[in-house]
């Protein structure tokens, strides 16, 4: 069994339509996407979101997870830092985790095949 990774994206929820297409271009097929609210490490900064500066700790993001086998990890870092990079405060993080196994509930399948893409017809 191939090693599968999952990797979550905490960003700025203006950035879901072109980290959802970037990601779609290098082949990743599943995702999960949340509205969350979140503070890193630069609590005590000013953030600006939507005109808005807020001094408070928890600002509104987006996360999006994504388990992956034959996409490469790295693509998916590179691919990620590429377009959600602003330079300013709140970019986001990513956070990478091993993943023990994985089950396609429709047919049982466990582990890579469970998450690879050899049949399109129940999508
Ligand atoms: N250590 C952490 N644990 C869990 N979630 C985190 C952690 N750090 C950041 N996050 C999540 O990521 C979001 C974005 O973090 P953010 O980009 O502000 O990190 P930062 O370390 O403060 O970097 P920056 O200096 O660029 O602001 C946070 O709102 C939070 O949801
Ligand atoms: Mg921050």
């Amino acid at each position: 069994m191939r090693k599968i990774t999952k990797i979550e994206i905490i960003t700025r929820p203006e950035k879901l339509e072109v980290l959802k297409q970037a990601l779609h271009a290098i082949g990743v097929a599943g995702m999960t996407v949340s509205q969350v609210f979140g503070c890193g490490l630069t609590k005590g900064h000013t953030e600006v979101y939507r005109g808005a500066e807020y001094s408070i700790n928890l600002l509104p993001k987006i996360k999006v997870e994504t388990v992956v086998c034959e996409v490469p990890v790295e693509a998916v870092l590179e691919t990620a830092k590429r377009v959600l990079r602003t330079g300013q405060l709140g970019d986001g993080k990513i956070f990478v985790y091993p993943i023990e196994n994985a089950v396609r509930i429709r047919t049982g399948e466990e582990g890579d095949i469970a998450i690879i893409d050899t049949d399109t017809s129940g999508k």
